[in-house]
């Protein structure tokens, strides 16, 4: 593996003395953006994809991948010298399985059902009557065979849990709207081994039943452990540290690829900016904060929050102090749009915590500067930033978008093809260096430089955090008025992630 090298003109990366930080410059928006180079984004992704090749090609939380990116985010941040530096261990139950699936003599891709056991089975295919959902939809055939049921009406738990009790030997669920079908059986039970299939592969096999018998073998090989992951913590030794600029993105893939626009383009975006940051000086602290195990279910923010000041349900004092959070979570999507979390409600009628209407605007006028187009993206909870609109920080960030397909407008606004994914690559083995906008990936990063250099010296127009209001907006109501962008991350996991989908 290589190591990235940044090297700002004339300044050496070491620890400076105090003199030597008097005598730096306050940050400015055009200076620190003036040291973010596309060069320097694409090498720090190399690096990425370097570590996930290296092991096994991805970088999912609890593996050897995830390990390595930790590390390599804890010595580069500590070559700067400008940061305290820390990781942050918290345990989370890793599941995974490999999964193998022929019917009639053909091979399936296949998902694991969360929570079912490893096993295999190898006998006819027998199909469920309606959904599944109650003991009178099984014939008596399927006991000895494997079940062959519809998604649909009952959680998967419900059909998985009365296919065993009608003597399956496995279960098939297939999806009943488009795309794979990746869910959890919600908790340890009395199953049969049980895989998901898409909607289209259901058919293929529907079909096959109706002209006759078909075999179905199938085997799910799963582990499921307690494993030690960690959260990146980096925080400016300068500035004030009780009004904290916090900015952060996820460090973990899902199994099925390298993730590197998902999130290794938040991940190096902020790195980059946080060597950058060490030839200025800072009004404000600024922590940058790398998450493990978001693909799991956002679980290293809000292990963090929670136990913000070493206390388990999170110190409001300690809270009090962030001042504002920035998310990115992919920002060089292949097809990208220039989204804008909507702070402000204006367009999906769910705001941020009071400030965050100023910190969409402070975005909007970026782009708007470098006369961009710019869309709002929907607040849906599905990424980090959750953590702390819960907790009441104002919050904000960029999203370049994920698996929803680009509209003619957006084609228009952005460029890019319309009626394709936004980026199709997205919970893929194609998230790779070579599937970035490095056009995006550049824009963006230099929007994260000029965010950090105005809230590091000035929080003007965002109020401090009212610690006694701020769980209040815990679970908003959410009016889609306009379009979400994507990022399904509880629903589509990869072949071999945890997924939350329970029916
Ligand atoms: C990750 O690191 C921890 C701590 O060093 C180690 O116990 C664990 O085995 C590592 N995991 C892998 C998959 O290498
Ligand atoms: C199951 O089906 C039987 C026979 O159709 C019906 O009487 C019963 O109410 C159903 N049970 C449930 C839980 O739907
Ligand atoms: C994981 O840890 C939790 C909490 O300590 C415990 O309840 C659970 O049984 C553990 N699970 C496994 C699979 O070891
Ligand atoms: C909690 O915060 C106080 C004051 O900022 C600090 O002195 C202390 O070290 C912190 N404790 C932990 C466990 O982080
Ligand atoms: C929260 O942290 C502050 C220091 O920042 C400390 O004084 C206070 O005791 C902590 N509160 C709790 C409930 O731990
Ligand atoms: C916006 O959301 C609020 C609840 O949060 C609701 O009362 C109001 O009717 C919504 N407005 C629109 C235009 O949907
Ligand atoms: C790049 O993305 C395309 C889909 O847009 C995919 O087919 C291809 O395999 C990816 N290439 C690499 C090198 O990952
Ligand atoms: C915080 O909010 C509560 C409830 O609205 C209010 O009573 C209190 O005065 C506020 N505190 C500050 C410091 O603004």
């Amino acid at each position: 593996m290589r190591t990235t090298s940044i090297v700002v003109a004339g300044l050496a990366s070491c620890a400076l003395s105090s003199a030597e930080y008097d005598y730096k410059p306050d940050v400015t928006s055009e200076a620190l953006q003036e040291l973010i180079t596309i060069e320097d984004l694409m090498a720090g992704s190399q690096d990425l994809q370097d570590i996930a090749d290296a092991n096994g090609g991805n970088r999912a939380f609890g593996g050897a991948g995830h390990n390595a990116t930790v590390d390599y985010l804890v010595k580069t941040l500590e070559e700067t010298g400008g940061y305290e530096v820390s990781t942050q261990a918290f345990v989370e139950l890793f599941s995974a399985a490999t999964v193998e699936l022929s019917v009639g003599g053909t091979e399936y891709a296949g998902s694991y059902m969360t929570y079912g056991p490893s096993g295999t089975a190898g006998a006819s295919l027998i199909k469920v009557a309606n959904f599944g959902c109650n003991a009178t939809d099984y014939p008596a055939e399927v006991s000895g065979n494997v079940a062959f049921i519809s998604r649909g009406t009952c959680d998967f738990r419900v059909k998985a849990t009365s296919a065993k009790a009608a003597g399956a030997m496995g279960t098939i669920i297939y999806n009943n709207v488009p795309g794979s079908l990746a869910g959890t059986l919600g908790a340890v039970g009395d199953y049969a081994p049980t895989i998901g299939i898409d909607q289209d592969d259901g058919q293929a096999i529907l079909a096959q039943l109706g002209s006759g018998t078909v075999s179905a073998d199938l085997l799910v090989d799963a582990i499921s452990e307690n494993r030690t992951t960690w959260n990146v913590v980096a925080e400016t030794k300068e500035g004030d540290h009780d009004n904290v600029l916090t900015l952060g993105g996820h460090t973990d893939s899902v199994f099925a690829g390298p993730g590197i626009n998902d999130d290794g383009s938040g991940t190096i975006g902020i790195l980059t900016v946080a060597k950058a940051l060490t030839n200025f000086k800072v009004k404000n602290a600024v922590r940058f904060l790398f998450w493990s195990a978001e693909e799991y279910g956002k679980l290293g923010s809000f292990h963090y929050l929670r136990t913000l000041n070493g206390t388990i349900s999170g110190n409001q004092t300690e809270v009090s102090k962030i001042r504002a959070y920035l998310n990115f979570d992919m920002i060089a999507s292949p097809n990208y749009v220039l989204g804008i979390y909507d702070g402000d409600g204006s367009a999906f009628n769910l705001s941020g915590p009071a400030g965050s209407a100023k910190i969409e605007r402070d975005f909007e006028k970026f782009y708007e500067s470098k006369e961009k187009p710019h869309v709002p993206a929907l607040f849906s909870f599905r990424s980090d930033y959750a953590a702390f609109l819960e907790n009441g920080v104002p919050a904000g960030g960029l999203f370049t978008g994920a698996e929803v397909l680009k509209t003619e407008e957006e084609a228009r606004l952005f460029g890019g093809e319309a009626g394709v994914a936004l980026d199709a690559n997205y919970h893929q083995a194609g998230d790779t260096v070579d599937n970035l906008s490095e056009e995006a990936f550049l824009l963006n990063t230099q929007s994260i430089a000029n965010s950090v250099a105005m809230y590091a010296m000035s929080w003007e127009g965002i109020p401090k955090v009212n610690a006694t209001i701020a769980k209040r907006d815990a679970h908003l109501h959410r009016h889609h008025a306009a379009r979400d962008l994507g990022h399904t991350h509880e629903h589509l996991s990869g072949p071999c992630g945890a997924s939350t989908l329970l029916k």
